[in-house]
């Protein structure tokens, strides 16, 4: 059976270094990192993520703002809050929360946010130091930052030698997961939904991460023994077992008989999840030191 990495502990330990620093820079500076967090309409999933953003925010001493617009806001007026919270000394980070409602261009979006503050990672500046190998000079995606921390606990920060095979390449996670591993060192591949013989892609993987949002898609046999599965997906699925009309979150990767074969796995809920809200804060702390610094 593999060790279940247990994403809620190293969260914590990622949340108590953040708070830290929070303090530190406000005892020195007097100022608080200041996060604010954007959303548009109202799908219920969003916007328990972003409840959650802004109430890890308060913990960790910063100055939270959550900006709620109604589903018909314009391209104009939301780009209008933008541009002031770029502005805005008393904000370092700015999130805005995707997917954006359908009349709405997400990329002009990302694009007008100041790249010092841009923490999730999406301004083409943060995403193309990334790419050039600059991982300390930008902001790095939150959710692909959180995955490492697990990579570089199980292997190391040198992964020379070692096959990684994301699935997935979206820009908030895929490219630059894999981007991350190359950095380290690792033989990379980038999987998706047009590659041929998945299964046996990802049996070569001494490191496979997953992120394409299909329940339990990585099969036991798609697993190469003593490999590193680190499982992206949040899939909410019908659990009848439960009672009638209960559902369930279960992850990309078949859990159980994964873990039969894996030296390690994260688990769905409780694994890369929690990271993501954690690697939200480093990169407000970050960027609030490098504007205070
Ligand atoms: N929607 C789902 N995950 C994320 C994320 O990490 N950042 C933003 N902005 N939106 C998301």
């Amino acid at each position: 059976m593999a060790k279940v990495i247990d994403g809620k502990a190293v969260a914590a330990g990622v949340i108590e270094q953040v708070t830290a620093a929070s303090n530190a820079l406000e005892a020195e500076t007097g100022a608080r990192p200041g996060l604010a967090v954007v959303i548009v309409g109202d799908d219920p999933a969003s916007h328990v993520y972003v409840s959650s953003k802004s109430r890890m925010a308060k913990q960790c001493g910063f100055k939270s703002v959550q900006h709620t617009l109604p589903a018909e806001t314009t391209q104009v007026q939301l780009e209008a809050l933008v541009a002031k919270l770029n502005e805005d000394p008393e904000i370092h980070g700015i999130l805005v929360q995707l997917p954006l409602p359908d009349h709405l261009e997400t990329d002009p979006v990302i694009q007008s946010i100041r790249p010092e503050k841009d923490v999730d990672g999406l301004h083409v500046v943060n995403a193309g130091k990334l790419m050039t190998g600059d991982l300390d000079g930008g902001l790095i995606s939150c959710t692909p930052a959180g995955a490492m921390l697990f990579v570089r606990q199980t292997h190391g920060a040198d992964l020379s030698g070692l096959n990684a095979v994301v699935i997935g390449r979206s820009n908030l996670f895929g490219k630059p997961m894999s981007a991350l591993l190359l950095a380290a060192n690792a033989t990379v591949t980038t999987a998706h939904s047009r590659t041929r013989d998945l299964a046996g892609v990802c049996r070569n993987a001494d490191i496979l991460v997953a992120a394409v949002g299909r329940p339990q898609m990585v099969k036991a046999e798609w697993v190469k023994p003593g490999a590193t599965v680190i499982d992206v997906g949040i899939n909410r699925i019908d659990a009848p077992e439960r009672g009638e009309g209960k559902t369930r979150l279960v992850g990309d990767v078949a859990f159980d008989e994964c873990a039969e074969v894996a030296d390690t796995i994260t688990p769905v809920p409780g694994g890369v999840g929690p990271m993501t809200i954690a690697m939200l804060m480093a990169n407000t702390v970050t960027a609030a030191m490098r504007a205070h610094g």
